[in-house]
């Protein structure tokens, strides 16, 4: 976030727009990307593989014009296969599927790739590292949940830390290229933990768009804990 050309390593911030106020969407996110934002982070759930509803490709598509950032799409929906294309058609830098969500999941990213976008598997809290294995050398990210999927500001669930240095291990000995990215509760407290852990991509939904600050106050916070 802070300039560092050339430096692939350096930890990325992702705000997540699920809490952000929707009726100043463009203005919300332009702060965001004027505070240092590297993208931006759409949460897309269907109500069954999540117990909640969001947004679908018509918000990626009106969000594109508005900001130059990448546009993170973390998909918590079945069947994903069925909306590759509308994502991609929209806008959508980066597509991340649920192993748990796609039957079938190379072909899944095989048809991400096809449409022209980067690929990321997400793993549940209770989904074991293991699930990456067959998967790892076609993915351009990995998503470790840090929550259950559904709701923004839950609390980090410490349990994930293990698994964290787990899929660290894997990414360094199978596709270092391979960026680790974890979601749900990071705050300026749990930052600098899952980043020992391993993760380089980090998404905040409450700890940004909820800071009784204002959002460029608490992604500075959240770069602070961090030292960037
Ligand atoms: C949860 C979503 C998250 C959510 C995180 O299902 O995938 O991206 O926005 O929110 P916080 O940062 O508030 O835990
Ligand atoms: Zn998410």
């Amino acid at each position: 976030m802070i300039p560092r050309p050339n430096d692939d390593n350096r930890i990325k911030i992702a705000p997540s727009i699920l809490s952000a106020n929707l009726a100043r969407l463009a203005e919300q996110v332009q702060e965001v990307e004027a505070a240092g934002a590297d993208r931006i982070h759409v949460d897309v759930m269907d109500g069954r593989f999540v117990p909640n509803i969001t947004f679908g490709p018509v918000l990626v598509k009106w969000l594109r014009p508005v900001t130059g950032l990448p546009l993170e799409t973390h998909l918590m929906i079945h069947d994903p296969d069925a909306f590759v294309d509308a994502f991609a058609e929209a806008g959508s830098t980066s597509l991340i599927v649920h192993a748990e969500g796609a039957l079938h999941l190379n072909r899944t990213i095989q048809r991400i790739k096809e449409a022209g976008l980067k690929a990321g598997v997400a793993i549940n809290p209770a989904t074991p590292a293991v699930m990456l294995d067959e998967i790892l050398p076609d993915l351009d990210l990995v998503l470790v949940m840090t929550v259950n999927p559904g709701f923004g500001g839950q609390s980090f669930i410490r349990g994930t830390l293990k698994k964290i240095q787990e899929v660290r291990r894997k990414i360094d000995a199978v596709n270092p290229a391979c960026e680790l990215e974890v979601d749900g509760g990071i705050d300026a407290t749990t930052a600098p933990e899952v980043v020992a852990a391993g993760a380089r991509v980090l998404v905040a939904g409450s700890s940004i768009y909820g800071a009784p600050d204002g959002p460029t106050a608490g992604l500075r916070r959240l770069a602070g804990s961090l030292g960037l």
